[in-house]
């Protein structure tokens, strides 16, 4: 059987992070939230007390521990900001690149998330999907997570954040969030996360298919 290697591209909030790990969990594949490498990069910057707007800073801190992948301190919105500050420069994305093709290629195939999985990691991907959902809906749903774990910030704030970090994940040079043109849109505005995993497994079965 072919490697099956599926590619989850979409912005901060939209569900692919859920939609990655249901897949990867129905395959039997392996999983990686490439966020978390830059969000990696971005507390490692911040424990060196460097700049993450230096690129030449931000890049020395992509020398970061394993260890500190499973950081929950990672997950907050804060370092996701930052994540996405130290994102945008060129040497810090080229540093992070084989570890993330490795984990692409690997026997048997892998599921991988993130922005730029469709375009520049795996280009040749089996099934890339896109997942959206309007910046509005990502707020409420991003502003229900916060308040569930106990943080409480307006939900205009939520959203000003997700429109800002948009801006930047889209509108920079190296790798921006664009859609591949062989990507299937996945809009998950109006559906359950359930609806929306099952939407996703139809769409890689039908790729599947093709192939
Ligand atoms: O998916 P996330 O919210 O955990 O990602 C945090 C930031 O990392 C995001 O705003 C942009 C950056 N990122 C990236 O540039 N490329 C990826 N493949 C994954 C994340």
């Amino acid at each position: 059987m072919t490697d099956l290697i599926i590619a989850v591209d979409g912005p901060a909030a939209s569900g692919k992070g859920t939609i990655a790990r249901a897949l990867a969990r129905h395959y039997g594949l392996p999983h990686l939230d490439t966020g978390l490498l830059y969000r990696a990069v971005a507390a490692n910057v911040t424990m060196l007390e460097l700049d993450p707007a230096q690129e030449a800073d931000a890049v020395a801190a992509t020398d970061f521990p394993d260890s500190l992948m499973d950081e929950p301190a990672l997950r907050s919105d804060e370092m996701g900001k930052r994540a996405s500050i130290v994102s945008a420069h060129p040497l810090v994305r080229a540093a992070l690149l084989q570890r993330q093709r490795k984990f692409a290629h690997q026997p048997g195939g892998a599921v991988l998330d993130g922005r730029d999985i469709g375009t520049v990691i795996a280009p040749d991907a089996t099934a890339k999907l896109f997942v959206r959902a309007t910046p509005g809906i990502r707020a409420k749903r991003r502003h229900a997570e916060l308040t569930g774990r106990g943080s409480f910030v307006s939900l205009d704030k939520v959203l000003a954040d997700i429109r800002a970090r948009d801006a930047r994940d889209m509108g920079r040079e190296a790798a921006p969030l664009v859609l591949a043109n062989d990507a299937m849109l996945l809009d998950t505005s109006f559906l359950s996360i359930e609806a929306s995993v099952e939407k996703a497994i139809e769409l890689v079965e039908g790729r599947r298919a093709e192939q």
